[in-house]
């Protein structure tokens, strides 16, 4: 194993101004604010505007993250976008970023499918590629426009997502100790049908019929998620605390992946750690799928939740069902 560390010097976000609340929803859909917010903790989310593609806000963010690393896109050499939701399924989102951002073409730029957890999933692959010593300067993203892939007549799904962006700028550490401490990642394969989009991939062409059907909207079993979902953070969480000899109270911040409260209160009440240790905002985003845990990371940093030295644990899961958690200290 290298003894090399990763930090990341700076990040950033970005958020479509679209609003869209729960009372706009109760008007399309037969739901209501109240529902939504006593089973999910969502208030409202973002919506990308006419024409405002996943590479746009991925640029965005990416921005804000390299002025806060007081870098310029010439400095970077790896690219990683973690995506469901590409501008096209061919060629990367990556591509398109690295040309309206202007990073220079010889940086390896790619996506990631990794859902939900994608964002942990490229942070654990640029720093193992950054720590190789063939990379210098990392600029991960993780974007959404989630609203493209939405049934919007479907209220069981289409309260829950959101479109946004977050980024962070990643290089190797001079100190052992700081930065990213570790990453623990993992599938559970055999749950692939709880959440996806059934059609337009290889294995089923999108048809007439499979559109008529809403076929190559996301489809979802939100119970069995649900389930899913605590037992992999909570392991997850655990998992990572104990290969670092660290108690669940010596975490300053836990920025979960962002899909619902109840869910977050499950793990905070599994690890024993009260609800002020674990940053929210789904309340105005609602689940942002991979831009969820850097878009947290960047509002919880400008905030002023994360002090020098803090160790922060990131814990997300996703369509896979994947699972994810980072620890890193600042
Ligand atoms: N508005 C009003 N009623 C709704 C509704 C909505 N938006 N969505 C579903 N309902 C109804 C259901 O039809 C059901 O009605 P019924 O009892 O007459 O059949 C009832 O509300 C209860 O639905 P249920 O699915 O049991 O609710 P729930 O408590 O499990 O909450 C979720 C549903 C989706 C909020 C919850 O299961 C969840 O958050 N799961 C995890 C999803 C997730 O995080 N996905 C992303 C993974 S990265």
């Amino acid at each position: 194993m290298s003894t090399r560390s990763t930090v990341i010097l700076g990040t950033g976000a970005y958020a479509p101004r679209r609003v869209l609340t729960n009372e706009d929803l109760a008007h399309t859909v037969d739901t209501s604010d109240e529902w939504i917010r006593t089973r999910t903790g969502i208030r409202e989310r973002r919506i990308a505007g006419e024409g405002e593609n996943t590479s746009d806000m991925g640029v965005a963010a990416a921005k804000a993250a390299l002025a806060d690393a007081g870098l310029v896109p010439a400095d970077i050499d790896l690219l990683v976008v973690a995506t469901v939701t590409p501008d096209m399924p061919m060629p990367a989102a990556a591509c398109m970023i690295q040309h309206k951002l202007g990073v220079p073409t010889t940086a390896a730029c790619f996506d990631l499918n990794a859902a939900c957890s994608g964002f942990i999933y490229a942070l654990d692959t640029a720093s193992a590629m950054l720590t190789s010593g063939r990379y210098t300067k990392a600029l991960v993203i993780g974007v959404e426009k989630l609203s493209a892939v939405v049934d919007w007549k479907d209220r069981t799904t289409c309260v829950l997502f959101g479109d946004g962006a977050g980024a962070v700028v990643m290089g190797l550490g001079a100190e052992p100790g700081r930065g990213l401490l570790g990453t623990k990642l993992g599938a559970f394969g055999e749950s692939v049908d709880l959440l996806c989009i059934p059609r337009g991939g290889s294995a089923a062409p999108a048809t007439v019929e499979s559109l008529a059907n809403g076929g190559h909207f996301i489809k979802m079993k939100g119970k069995e998620v649900f389930k899913v979902a605590v037992r992999a953070m909570d392991e997850a969480a655990r998992d990572i605390l104990e290969q670092h000899q660290l108690r669940a109270d010596q975490i300053a911040l836990v920025i979960p992946h962002q899909a619902n409260l109840r869910i977050i209160e499950a793990i905070s009440e599994y690890l024993e750690l009260p609800m002020e240790r674990f940053f929210v905002n789904l309340e105005r985003y609602g689940n942002t799928s991979a831009a969820s845990i850097p878009l947290a990371l960047d509002e919880a940093r400008r905030s002023g939740r994360i002090k020098p030295g803090d160790v922060t644990l990131l814990v997300a899961f996703g369509a896979g069902l994947t699972y994810g958690s980072a620890l890193i200290r600042w």
